[in-house]
């Protein structure tokens, strides 16, 4: 059974899907009410940077979401979307992709997929916006981006499809919250997730928050959504904010902004 009935609105152009989706749960929209926009001017990535989101060359989509659960297991709202962009991913173009915590899809080592979700307050109670930027093209990220960010033309066999992934990403949503509902459904997620992603465990990776910076291993993730890391000198921190890079992967992601977070 569905959790929620999805309907799908449409725009040639928008500021931000995000910020159009959080409008509408303040006056009210249900849960399952899914933005699209062609093109946004204004595209939101995490931290405050921006999503390049040129004209047909990317998927840009929000959902609006008005979970039961305690607020304090929100953020696994971010955790259960990449896993729902992987079964989409995987079912529409049989791609194999990896998930960078917490809100990166990867394809051959590069960001094919951005997740932001946000939370609102409205009238109905509070919300979460969870947007998700999939680059199709090679043109929907700036070309100084291109040893860090892929697109589903790049990596799939076929040439990507909107249509067709979006109506792969609403049903992979659908089952993915639903799941997450169910007794347990936390658990499994967590489970679900560690076997997805190779930032789950034995990863040695840099967190960056802020000025701060340390380099540690990953031990797992907390029943939140945070990520559990080992420093050197062996201490266990729990990360719930700032950038995660791999190691190796680190000095050719510094300083770029748009779609590789
Ligand atoms: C990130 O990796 O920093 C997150 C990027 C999220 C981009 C998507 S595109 C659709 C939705 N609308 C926005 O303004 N941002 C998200």
């Amino acid at each position: 059974m569905d959790v929620f009935t999805p309907t799908i609105v449409r725009f040639d152009s928008l500021p931000s899907t995000n910020l159009e989706a959080a409008r509408r749960a303040i006056e009210g929209a249900a849960e399952g009410l899914c933005v699209v926009a062609a093109e946004q001017t204004q595209g939101r990535g995490r931290l405050g940077r921006q999503w390049a989101s040129p004209k047909g060359a990317g998927l840009y989509f929000s959902i609006i979401l008005r979970p039961a659960f305690a607020q304090s297991s929100w953020p696994l709202l971010t955790l259960m979307a990449a896993v729902a962009v992987q079964d989409a991913l995987s079912k529409s173009y049989d791609l194999r992709t990896d998930i960078k915590w917490p809100n990166d899809v990867i394809a051959n080592e590069k960001k094919l997929c951005g997740i932001l979700a946000e939370t609102v307050e409205t009238p109905k109670g509070g919300a979460v916006v969870v947007g998700i930027g999939i680059n199709l093209t090679e043109d929907s990220f700036p070309s100084e981006l291109k040893d860090v960010a892929t697109s589903v033309d790049a990596v799939a066999a076929s040439p990507a499809n909107l249509e067709l992934l979006m109506e792969s990403l609403v049903n992979a949503l659908s089952n993915q919250y639903r799941n997450l509902r169910m007794q347990d459904g936390i658990t499994n997620l967590v489970n679900d997730w560690c076997v997805r992603s190779s930032y789950c465990a034995g990863k040695k990776i840099r967190v960056t928050d802020g000025g701060v910076s340390f380099v540690g291993t990953t031990r797992g993730i907390e029943k939140d959504g945070a990520l559990i890391v080992e420093t050197d000198a062996g201490e266990l921190k729990v990360i719930r904010a700032g950038d995660v890079s791999s190691v190796r992967a680190f000095s050719s992601a510094q300083g770029t902004t748009g779609n590789t977070d």
